[in-house]
């Protein structure tokens, strides 16, 4: 794995070097833990800050002899719409976090799939994308892409390998899945999508937002690209909004030099920051969602009140086995469920939880729930509790799960009365 070493991409040295340490860390030695830790941190060259400093710089001091840039250097200290430091530093660690050669980081996640898709795309290729992903990337496929870029898109069941097979054409130049699906929770198969994809001669991008590493790691089942939503697990605490691609370093330099320099979309120093110390702890957070959100799955299913629970970590789900035999460590924070009877009934379900909050939104240190009724277009493809009584996302935050769970059993209980 190669990483960006950020101390060659600075472009003058430091004068007062004394403080610097060499890093002699060998982190592909290290596990998950140790990584999540220290990859992409640097002791500060000027001040021997032991943290890479904010850096809101929104340009940097050329070198002596400015003709002397690497145009071809997509990383160079210039200017913070193509590059910074704290950009860097974050690029660093999610190229080794996702066993990449290399990362670009965006504002938000939806930059980062857009400047993949515009990267990988031109008028007329073909591409085949799960028919349940999240709202704005089923809009994105829906209609910008096709009605203003004339990209060809055919909507599939991803799980239905036959059907993914099927709809490949000759033109088909990409295939793009959320490896959990938002918001059915439905689970790709990566290794299996990415031989179709590249039996094709299509590449496969996987949005893993919803299973971050150590849960599962695209790039080594074979995806070309891996896309998350900073804002949600690897960030982790509800503040700061960013997104990134990640996968070998010639597609990674081709959104760079593309998208991210001519369209923009940089994400700000201070959240950049805030995105690198709040992964820190991702692989403990990460943890506790998926306990807390079995806990809960556990007790939904159990519940009469409940008309339907999907959960890739019950063993009665269909999603189950295909989940058990790529992720590790747990499956995942979400939990989406329907709750039968009126309308009504449901908003006042919502609105009588006394901990958890009703919010969209994913991944962060409390627990979130959204109650949403699809548009009949979206919810066809999802299962049938959740076309007729409206789908409630529950996204696991790090609290007790006990409380979780008297949470909703009380408001449940509110509205619908006792269990038995
Ligand atoms: C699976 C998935 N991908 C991408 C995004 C978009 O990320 P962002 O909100 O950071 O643009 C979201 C947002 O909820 C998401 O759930």
């Amino acid at each position: 794995m190669k990483e960006t070493d950020m101390r060659t991409c600075v472009n003058r040295p430091p004068e007062d070097g004394l403080r610097s340490r060499p890093d002699k860390r060998d982190y592909h030695t290290m596990d998950d833990e140790s990584w999540a830790v220290h990859g992409g941190n640097r002791v500060d060259d000027t001040t021997g800050a032991i943290r890479t400093p904010i850096v809101m710089a929104n340009s940097y001091r050329l070198p002596p002899d400015p003709t002397s840039l690497d145009d071809s250097d997509p990383d160079a200290l210039v200017y913070t719409r193509e590059s910074g430091a704290n950009q860097l530093g974050l690029q660093t660690k999610l190229a080794m976090i996702e066993h990449g050669e290399a990362a670009a980081v965006f504002a938000t996640g939806m930059a980062a799939l857009h400047a993949a898709f515009l990267t990988l795309l031109n008028p007329g290729d073909h591409a085949v994308v799960s028919d349940v992903a999240y709202a704005r990337v089923w809009g994105l496929f829906h209609s910008l892409l096709p009605k203003k870029l004339g990209i060809e898109v055919d909507f599939v069941d991803i799980t239905d390998l036959d059907a993914v097979r099927a709809a490949v054409r000759t033109n088909t130049r990409l295939i793009h899945t959320e490896a959990i699906a938002n918001p059915d929770l439905r689970v790709a198969e990566i290794a299996a999508l990415a031989q179709l994809a590249h039996a094709g001669g299509a590449l496969l991008t996987v949005d893993s937002t919803f299973t971050p590493p150590p849960m599962l790691r695209p790039l080594d089942l074979g995806a070309d690209l891996v896309i998350h939503s900073l804002t949600k697990y690897i960030n982790g605490h509800g503040d700061a909004m960013g997104g990134a691609v990640i996968g070998a370093r010639s597609l990674i330099d081709q959104i760079k030099a593309g998208p991210m320099h001519h369209v923009g979309g940089a994400i700000a120093p201070l959240n950049a920051w805030l995105i690198m110390r709040g992964s820190v702890t991702l692989p403990l957070r990460l943890r506790r969602h998926c306990d807390n959100a079995l806990a809960i799955a556990t007790f939904l299913a159990q519940d009469p009140r409940i008309a339907h629970v999907a959960y890739p970590g019950l063993p009665g789900d269909p999603q189950h086995a295909r989940a058990a035999a790529q992720f590790h460590g747990g499956y995942g924070g979400v939990v989406s469920f329907a709750v039968a009877g009126e309308h009504q009934d449901r908003v006042r379900f919502v609105n009588d939880l006394r901990l958890i909050t009703s919010a969209v939104s994913l991944g962060h240190d409390e627990t979130l729930l959204a109650y949403e009724q699809y548009p009949e277009a979206r919810a066809a493809a999802f299962a049938a509790p959740f076309r007729d009584h409206g789908l409630i996302r529950l996204a696991a935050g790090l609290e007790s799960p006990d409380d979780l769970v008297a949470d909703l059993d009380a408001a449940l209980t509110t509205v619908y009365g006792p269990a038995c």
